[in-house]
C-alpha cells in the first residue's frame, strides 16, 4: 500500500452481493492509492466487517423488519431497495454529519451506488463531493434516460413475428428482450429512472467497472449523457478478489472436487444472487444438465427455486442421475471457481459481475439473463462479443443439453473459446501496468484529491 495521503472517502454500497463486491473491491484499490476508508452499510446485508480490518464500518438503521428480511428478500428486490431508499435516508444524513464533525483526517468525497436516490441530496447539503459507481455495463447506464421512452413506444407486448428485431434505441438489444427488462408494472420504474439520471449529472463523477477493451463508445456516451468525469477502471476483481465481501459461506469443498476433474471438462452453473426461477425451470436445468453427460459444478442457492427451501424439488432419481456427473454447492468461491484449470464453461445468468469473471479467465458462457441488465449483458456476450451461446429464455431440457454439448464438446464450441482467449487478453492488457484501466485509476485518485 502506498503512504496515506490523509484524505478519507466514504463508501456506501446497495446491500446486494453484486453491489457489495464491487465496492469492497474499489475500497482496497482507493486503500492501496493512500486514502482511508468508511464504509458505511445497511443492517440488512451487512457486509462482515471483521473480513476488512483496514476499513472502518458503521451501520445504519434500513428500517426493515425481521419478518421483511427473513422472508426471501431476493423475490422482490425492487420492492426492498425502494423501501430502503425512504427509510435509510434519515439515518444515513446523521452517520454522515457525525463523520464530517468528528474525522481529523479530511473527507474527499462520497462513492455510492446508483440505486441510491437521495444520497446525492443529503452530500450536496453537507457540502461533500459524491460521485457515482455503477455496477452495470455503461451501455446499460446509458439508456436509463431513454428507458420510459421505449417502454411506451408500442413495441409491447412482443408478437412472435418481431421479437428478432433489433431495437433500434438500444442495441445490441432484440425487441425479445424488452419484456425482462420492463416487467410488469414497467412504468413504476420512470420516477427511479429519472432521479437517477438527474443525481448522476448533479454528482462529481462516475465509476464503471469497465475498460475502453469492452465498450469505449458507450464510455464516451457516457461523458456526453450525463456531462460529468467518467472512470472506467477496468473489471474491480481484477486487482483484489471479491470472496472477502461474500455474504453466504462459500463451500471450499467445490475446488477439491475440480481438483479431480479433467482439464476444462466442467460446466459451472450459477444464476447470481437475486435471479429466482420456478420449479418447473429448475427440474429442465437439472435434466438437462444430466442428459447432456457433462461434469458440471451447479450452484443451488437456498431461495433460487421459488417455494422450495434448496434442492428438494429433485427426485432420488435424478439426484443419483446427477451426481454421476456432477457436485451441487449453496454457494461457491466463483473467482476461484472461474479460474480453475477444470472449468470449461459457464451457464449464467449474465449478471455484470459473473460476465466480468468469466471474461477476465476466458471462460466462455451458456446465457441465461434473468431481467433487467442481463438482458443486455447476454446479448453482448452472443451477439457482439460472440463468446457465448444464447438460450434465448428456453430453459428447456433438450435446449440446455444442446447449448452444454455444442460449447463443451463441439468445433463451434471450440471457436467461442478461441474468441473469448482474445477477449481476455485484451481485457488483461488493459488492467496491466500502462494499460487505460490502471491509467484511470491514476486519474481517478488525482481527480479525488483535487475535490
Ligand atoms: C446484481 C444484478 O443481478 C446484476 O445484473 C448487476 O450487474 C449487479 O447486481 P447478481 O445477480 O448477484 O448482481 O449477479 P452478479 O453481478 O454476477 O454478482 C454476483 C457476485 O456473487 C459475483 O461477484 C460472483 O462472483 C459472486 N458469487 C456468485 C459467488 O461468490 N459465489 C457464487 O456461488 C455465486
Amino acid at each position: 500500500m502506498e503512504k496515506s495521503n490523509g484524505q478519507r472517502v466514504i463508501l456506501f454500497p446497495l446491500p446486494l452481493q453484486g453491489c457489495i463486491n464491487p465496492m469492497l473491491q474499489l475500497a482496497n484499490i482507493l486503500h492501496s492509492r493512500g486514502f482511508s476508508i468508511t464504509v458505511i452499510h445497511t443492517r440488512f446485508n451487512a457486509p462482515k466487517a471483521s473480513n476488512h480490518p483496514l476499513f472502518t464500518f458503521l451501520q445504519i438503521s434500513d428500517g426493515l423488519s425481521e419478518s421483511q428480511i427473513k422472508d426471501d428478500p431476493t423475490s422482490n428486490v425492487m420492492s426492498l431497495i425502494a423501501q430502503i431508499n425512504v427509510n435509510a435516508e434519515s439515518p444515513f444524513r446523521d452517520c454522515l454529519q457525525t463523520i464530517l464533525s468528528q474525522e481529523s483526517e479530511r473527507v474527499s468525497c462520497l462513492i455510492d451506488d446508483c440505486g441510491w436516490l437521495f444520497t446525492q441530496n443529503v452530500a450536496e447539503s453537507l457540502n461533500l463531493p459524491r460521485l457515482v459507481l455503477s455496477t452495470f455495463k455503461a451501455t446499460f447506464l446509458n439508456a436509463y434516460p431513454i428507458l420510459p421512452r421505449i417502454r411506451t413506444k408500442g413495441y409491447l407486448p412482443v408478437s412472435d413475428s418481431k421479437a428478432e428485431d433489433s431495437v433500434l434505441e438500444f442495441p445490441p438489444l432484440l425487441k425479445r428482450d424488452l419484456p425482462r427488462i420492463f416487467g410488469e408494472d414497467g412504468e413504476k420504474l420512470d420516477p427511479f429512472l429519472e432521479i437517477i439520471v438527474d443525481t448522476t449529472m448533479k454528482s462529481s463523477g462516475l465509476l464503471f467497472m469497465s475498460c475502453e477493451e469492452l465498450e469505449k463508445e458507450s464510455l464516451n456516451l457516457a461523458k456526453e449523457t450525463f456531462k460529468v468525469p467518467v472512470f472506467a477502471i477496468g473489471p474491480f476483481h481484477s486487482y483484489f478478489s471479491a470472496s472477502s465481501s461474500s455474504l453466504f459461506r462459500q463451500d471450499e469443498t467445490c475446488v477439491h472436487w475440480l481438483d479431480n476433474q479433467e482439464e476444462k471438462s466442467v460446466l459451472y452453473v450459477s444464476l447470481g444472487s437475486v435471479v429466482n426461477i420456478k420449479e418447473t425451470e429448475f427440474l429442465e436445468i437439472a435434466w438437462g444438465l444430466s442428459n447432456s453427460k457433462q461434469s458440471f459444478l451447479w450452484v443451488v442457492r437456498p431461495g433460487l427455486v421459488s417455494g422450495a427451501e434448496w434442492i428438494e424439488p429433485l427426485s432420488e432419481e435424478l439426484v443419483r442421475s446427477l451426481e454421476e456427473k456432477g457436485k451441487i454447492v449453496k454457494w461457491s468461491p466463483q473467482q476461484e471457481v472461474l479460474a480453475h484449470r477444470a472449468v470449461g464453461g459457464f451457464l449464467t445468468h449474465n449478471g455484470w459481475n459473473s460476465t466480468l469473471e468469466s471474461i477476465c479467465e476466458g471462460v466462455p458462457m451458456i446465457c441465461l439473463p434473468g431481467g433487467w441488465d442481463q438482458m443486455l449483458n447476454a446479448r453482448f456476450v452472443s451477439d457482439v462479443w460472440r463468446v457465448g451461446v444464447h438460450l434465448e429464455g428456453q430453459i428447456e431440457r433438450r435446449e440446455i443439453e444442446k447449448a452444454v454439448r455444442l460449447l463443451m464438446l463441439e468445433s463451434e464450441g471450440e471457436k467461442i473459446r478461441e474468441r473469448m482467449n482474445v477477449l481476455k487478453d485484451e481485457v488483461g492488457r488493459s488492467v496491466k501496468d500502462g494499460g487505460s484501466s490502471y491509467r484511470s485509476i491514476e486519474t481517478l485518485t488525482n481527480h479525488i484529491l483535487s475535490l
